[in-house]
């Protein structure tokens, strides 16, 4: 689906003690991140999408992974429950800036005991694939499955056993091509989909599909050899300090 617009947040300095489950790849570097961000929005403006750039805030250490803190698509916005507790609070600075693209009416919430992370979360066209994993719980899917079922979406559930969020290991490109790594090769879940497994890569399956071309995480030069001969343009940004924190491509920005 095309992207008219953006949400990003700028990394904050407190960013190096954010989450983490890879403490072997080190702390990030603060000003090589804030220059990765800055590539990441000069990717998205070199494809047609405008961007919202919103200020760094020092309270939360990963909210510059604010994929996290809501769900959107063009007829609604959800309000997620983030499941991590130190990220928890980050939906509030969220709400704000979801009302000057959205009414009140079309923003909706996830409330405890309901957890539901945005990283969790991937639309194909009118279907929502919701991961149900350590941050998102199965009364916040049920609860996200209501809110979307007014609007004509449909939620499928998809049990996690590997990996922090869906999107970490599965993501849909167009024309029902979906770009899989790790536990997501055989989920039935995805078996009507023309799968496309990453070689050893696992970390490049968080790609980005944006208007017809794939940003890719810089490094990964098999994943991009195979997106090409799929026939998209790939468009490489270097995430390197964002890994370090579990974080990839889908994880920095809202998309609609
Ligand atoms: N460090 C990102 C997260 O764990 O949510």
């Amino acid at each position: 689906m095309n992207c008219k617009n953006v949400i990003v947040k700028i990394p904050c300095k407190a960013m190096v003690q954010g989450i983490t489950s890879h403490p072997e790849l080190g702390k990030p570097d603060y000003v090589r991140a804030l220059a990765q961000h800055d590539a990441y929005i000069k990717a998205m403006e070199s494809l047609g999408v405008k961007v919202r750039v919103l200020p760094a805030d020092e309270s939360y250490p990963d909210s510059c992974f604010v994929e996290d803190v809501a769900v959107v698509s063009e007829k609604c916005a959800v309000v997620t429950n983030p499941g991590a507790p130190s990220r928890n609070a980050e939906t509030r600075a969220i709400i704000p800036v979801l009302e000057d693209f959205w009414t009140k009416e079309s923003i909706h919430r996830i409330s405890a005991p309901g957890t539901l992370e945005g990283g969790d979360v991937m639309r194909v066209e009118n279907t929502f694939y919701a991961g149900l994993s350590e941050r998102t719980n199965a009364e916040g899917i049920r609860q996200f499955t209501v809110i979307m079922e007014r609007y004509g979406y449909k939620t499928i559930a998809v049990p996690l056993t590997e990996v922090l969020h869906l999107k970490t290991g599965v993501n849909y490109l167009d024309g029902n091509k979906l770009l899989v790594a790790g536990e997501f090769i055989t989920k039935q879940e995805f078996a009507s989909f023309d799968k496309t497994v990453i070689p050893r890569e696992d970390y490049a399956a968080n790609c980005l599909w944006i208007n017809g071309t794939v940003i890719l995480p810089a490094g990964f030069p098999k994943t991009e050899a195979i997106i090409r001969r799929l026939g998209w343009p790939v468009l490489p940004v270097d995430t390197s300090e964002f890994r370090k924190l579990d974080g990839g491509l889908s994880c920095l920005s809202l998309r609609f």
